[in-house]
């Protein structure tokens, strides 16, 4: 698979035969416990490249109703209609990530990053940067083992995150994260990077 062809076509083939190794089934432990700290339950969120997005199902159960989520392909929005059905449908975007506008809070990532076109990396930064607010923050999981060119999901390391978001974001938390799921465990970085005021 050429990575020019990660578009809503190639993600939807994958939907469709089952092809998604990325579906962890629940909630991710360093997601839960990250929202399990958060105070103001209005904030506005973003879950760009979402899927199956349980943790916006989890939000939403919290009582989290200003969340957004985004994914090029239809069948993992279906699928999350079906498990939440009282989510309102203008809260579910099936939209290409860097076509959205809006603003928000607070952007959660997890395996979107690792799953675009790494050409895109800079373009990510700044459109997130874009639809945040001012103080906004992106917050969630970055892969942690070695870009090449085989993928999705691309690799990458801290040296690289850190030198792709640093002129948009203050680096507030960029280290391995401590409570990945087993699988995942030594291959991710837990980060909290927040928009930089002008
Ligand atoms: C590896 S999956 C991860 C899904 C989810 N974040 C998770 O942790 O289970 C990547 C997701 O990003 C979506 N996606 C890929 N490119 C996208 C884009 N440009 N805009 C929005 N969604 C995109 C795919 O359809 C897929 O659902």
């Amino acid at each position: 698979m050429k990575k020019s062809k990660l578009d809503e076509i190639y993600w939807s083939h994958r939907y469709r035969n089952r092809d998604t190794g990325w579906n962890i089934g629940y909630i991710s432990t360093p997601l839960k416990y990250y929202i399990d700290q958060l105070e103001d339950k209005s904030i506005k969120i973003l879950i760009p490249g979402a899927g199956n997005s349980y943790e916006a199902e989890y939000l939403w159960q919290l009582g989290y109703k200003n969340v957004y989520i985004a994914d090029i392909a239809i069948q993992p929005l279906s699928n999350f209609k079906e498990r939440v059905p009282d989510f309102p449908d203008t809260q579910l975007l099936h939209i290409d990530f860097f076509d959205i506008e809006d603003s928000f809070d607070l952007i959660l990532e997890q395996t979107f990053f690792c799953a675009i076109n790494p050409s895109l990396r800079s373009k990510y930064v700044s459109k997130s940067n874009v639809l945040l607010k001012p103080k906004g923050k992106i917050v969630g999981l970055f892969f942690d083992f070695e870009l090449t060119s085989q993928g999705p999901p691309f690799g990458g390391d801290l040296v690289e995150y850190k030198r792709l978001f640093s002129d948009y974001f203050y680096i507030r938390l960029l280290e391995k994260s401590i409570n990945s799921i087993k699988e995942r465990q030594g291959k991710e970085l837990f980060f909290i990077f927040e928009k930089k005021t002008k």
